[in-house]
């Protein structure tokens, strides 16, 4: 490497290649002419060494256990902030002035309610669908409803997409829900705040009054913080290459959605309480820790370890605190999913394998726990992930549209099938 350009060395061939820089963080080797000048392509499954995009929205440093929206710590915008107002930041880079604040929330306010044909085309999921199953078919949905704001070439009509789905998907979450549990749905209250609503709109019934209890209300504002964005992780990615092609803003989100639904990603807060319920007991615990060690048990732990933090992930530290403020305010004095979780810190930090392979409690360690003592059934948890990251795809989604050197995402392979052969007709094989 000299300068800002290094050098690599193939088929006897030296070929120049610029190193970026950027404005933190490591440097990028700018490989696109690689193929051009060597006729080889890079290796890197599961993109381990490889950044996809230019990015100005979330930093993070996972060695350090460090975690900025447009430069600002996790932990400042969870302590004094509102999710509304991490939106704004997410979408527009600069914390908004009161004005801009008190502006954008009422624009968002008033597009919470979703068409009401939307309530018919729920009645064709199964009562039993996984509300995920539902939110990924109902927001691709949205694009058949609001035709109005599916032209990305045009930034009113990308700003309005982008208003509907951070103010719809909520509702639709809260219709999702209760469609799964045989209950009416509940129409937003624009007198109430973004989270207070949502509260409103998954718990209430027609036939009490119900009061949000504020406490709660913080709490899930910071759940949605925590998980506004986070850089290019699979689902952001998934936005990104969905959205490469030119697909409209609903389908791009809905892409994102399915993606987060698997286990390894925001399936995890799931299937940690699984997990946690499944070890039961304190004195369970070493056998699942072994199990987790075991290379030829499939086990992990869930809720541990994370593909770019190999220190304890800061939005877990905020999360458990939440959690205990959570279980607090309810009077839940002794859970013993949360003796368990604790307990299983303990034991899996103080761990020669888990310290050795850098695995700390990831964010969905102590998220389901309080989720839970909220009242949220476990199907629902990705639910309220896949609400608090519409803004942050729809951020990364508006970013790379926005791009003027944006082209279509096109990995290549290594291929390993078979060279070309004949055809055989069937007769003869
Ligand atoms: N329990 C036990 N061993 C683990 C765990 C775990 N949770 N996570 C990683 N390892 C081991 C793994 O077996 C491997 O060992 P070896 O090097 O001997 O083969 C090593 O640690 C590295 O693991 P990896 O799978 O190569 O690492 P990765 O970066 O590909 O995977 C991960 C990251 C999050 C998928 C993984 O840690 C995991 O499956 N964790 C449990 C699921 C989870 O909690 N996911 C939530 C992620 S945070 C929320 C989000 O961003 O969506």
């Amino acid at each position: 490497m000299s300068g800002n350009t290094s050098q690599l060395q193939v088929g006897g061939k030296t070929v120049d290649m610029a190193i970026k820089e950027g404005s933190v963080g490591p440097a990028v080797i700018d490989i696109a002419k690689l193929y051009a000048q060597t006729g080889m392509f890079t290796y890197d499954p599961g993109f381990t060494s490889t950044a996809s995009c230019e990015s100005q929205i979330t930093y993070i440093d996972g060695d350090k256990g460090v975690l900025l929206y447009r430069g600002f710590p996790i932990e400042q915008l969870a302590e004094h902030g509102d999710f509304l107002e991490t939106c704004y930041l997410l979408l527009e880079g600069e914390l908004p002035t009161a004005a801009q604040k008190a502006d954008f929330d009422y624009r968002i306010t008033r597009h919470t309610m979703v068409h009401e044909q939307m309530a018919r085309f729920f009645q064709g999921f199964r009562r039993d669908a996984h509300p995920m199953a539902v939110m990924v078919g109902s927001i691709g949905a949205m694009s058949a409803f609001y035709h109005d704001s599916t032209d990305i070439s045009d930034p009113h009509q990308r700003m309005i997409a982008s208003m509907r789905m951070i103010a719809k998907v909520p509702t639709l979450a809260a219709m999702a829900f209760k469609y799964t549990v045989g209950q009416p749905f509940v129409y937003p209250l624009n007198s109430l705040d973004y989270t207070s609503n949502f509260l409103r709109m998954c718990f209430a019934v027609p036939a009490e009054e119900y009061k949000v209890n504020p406490v709660l209300s913080r709490a899930l504002d910071r759940i949605f913080i925590l998980h506004a964005d986070h850089e290019q992780n699979a689902s952001t990615s998934t936005v990104r290459l969905a959205g490469s092609s030119g697909a409209n803003p609903f389908a791009c989100i809905a892409a994102g959605t399915a993606c987060l639904w698997g286990p390894a990603h925001g399936g995890a807060n799931e299937a940690a309480l699984k997990m946690l319920e499944e070890i039961g007991s304190v004195d369970n615990i070493p056998k699942y820790i072994a199990k987790a060690k075991d290379k030829n048990d499939p086990f992990r732990l869930m809720g541990f370890g994370h593909r770019v933090y190999k220190n304890y992930d800061p939005r877990a530290k905020i999360m458990q605190k939440t959690t205990h403020e959570v279980l607090n305010e309810l009077g839940i004095k002794d859970d013993p999913l949360l003796d368990v979780a604790v307990e299983l810190e303990r034991i899996a930090l103080s761990d020669e394998y888990f310290i050795e392979k850098k695995l700390y409690p990831n964010i969905d360690f102590y998220s389901g726990i309080t989720l839970k003592a909220m009242g949220f059934p476990t199907s629902m948890f990705t639910v309220l992930f896949a609400v608090a990251r519409t803004v942050g795809w729809i951020a990364q989604w508006k970013e790379m549209i926005e791009d003027p050197s944006q082209k279509i995402g096109r990995p290549r392979q290594l291929y390993t099938g078979s060279p070309q052969r004949d055809y055989t007709p069937i007769g003869r094989r």
